[in-house]
């Protein structure tokens, strides 16, 4: 197993038009698996400006994209790490840049459906009720396989709140260190 000083420095940046392909690469398995809602590349190109990439050594390693949902309201998605990626915190980077994102186009809340609460509850987001989001919001789900039986958990972030970020847990693994969307 490589040492942590082998890892290559990550950084996470706005996602280029050419890299929809790339993405559609990385999103394959997790869509597959029911983790994520499938998108076809000419999705993926259409909404490419709303994604974020996580590179390393020139290589697309994990990717988040940010849905505007107007009104202030935006939802966090198609969060992906490539598994060699995984527990390292690149998945909470990649969540915390597209806060970062919201906040600077001054959304007022950002939601997720998620089946990993715990990491964005690290993050201040808080589970609520799926009910309370409005309609628009479910029309991408005709698309999924679980439409009619959705385990996912609904997490909400108050923008407009005072941060309630909790306290990272103790470990000797790398720090996520700051998101540079
Ligand atoms: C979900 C997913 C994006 C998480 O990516 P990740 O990079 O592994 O995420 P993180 O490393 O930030 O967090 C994962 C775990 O590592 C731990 N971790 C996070 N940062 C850490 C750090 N700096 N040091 C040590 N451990 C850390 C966390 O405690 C977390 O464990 P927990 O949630 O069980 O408590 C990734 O597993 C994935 O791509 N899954 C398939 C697609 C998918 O399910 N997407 C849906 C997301 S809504």
């Amino acid at each position: 197993m490589a040492a942590m000083s082998d890892v290559p420095p990550i950084r996470i940046r706005r996602a280029r038009a050419a890299e929809a392909p790339a993405l559609a690469g990385l999103m394959d398995a997790p869509a597959a698996a029911g983790l994520i809602l499938p998108r076809t590349p000419a999705e993926l190109a259409a909404s490419i400006a709303a994604f974020l990439v996580a590179e390393a050594d020139g290589r697309a390693v994990g990717c988040v994209a940010l849905r505007d949902y107007g009104a202030g309201l935006c939802e966090v998605r198609s969060l992906v790490v490539c598994p060699e990626c995984m527990g390292r915190g690149l998945g909470s980077r990649l969540v915390a840049a597209a806060v970062s994102r919201a906040r600077r186009q001054h959304a007022h809340s950002v939601f997720a459906l998620t089946y990993h609460p715990r990491l964005f509850e690290r993050l201040g987001f808080q589970t609520v009720a799926k009910e309370q989001f409005p309609q628009k919001v479910w029309a991408d789900c005709r698309k999924c396989r679980k439409r009619h039986h959705c385990d996912e958990i609904a997490v909400f972030l108050d923008l407009t709140a005072p941060a309630r970020r909790r306290p990272a847990r103790r470990t000797t693994r790398q720090s996520p260190g700051p998101a540079k969307p």
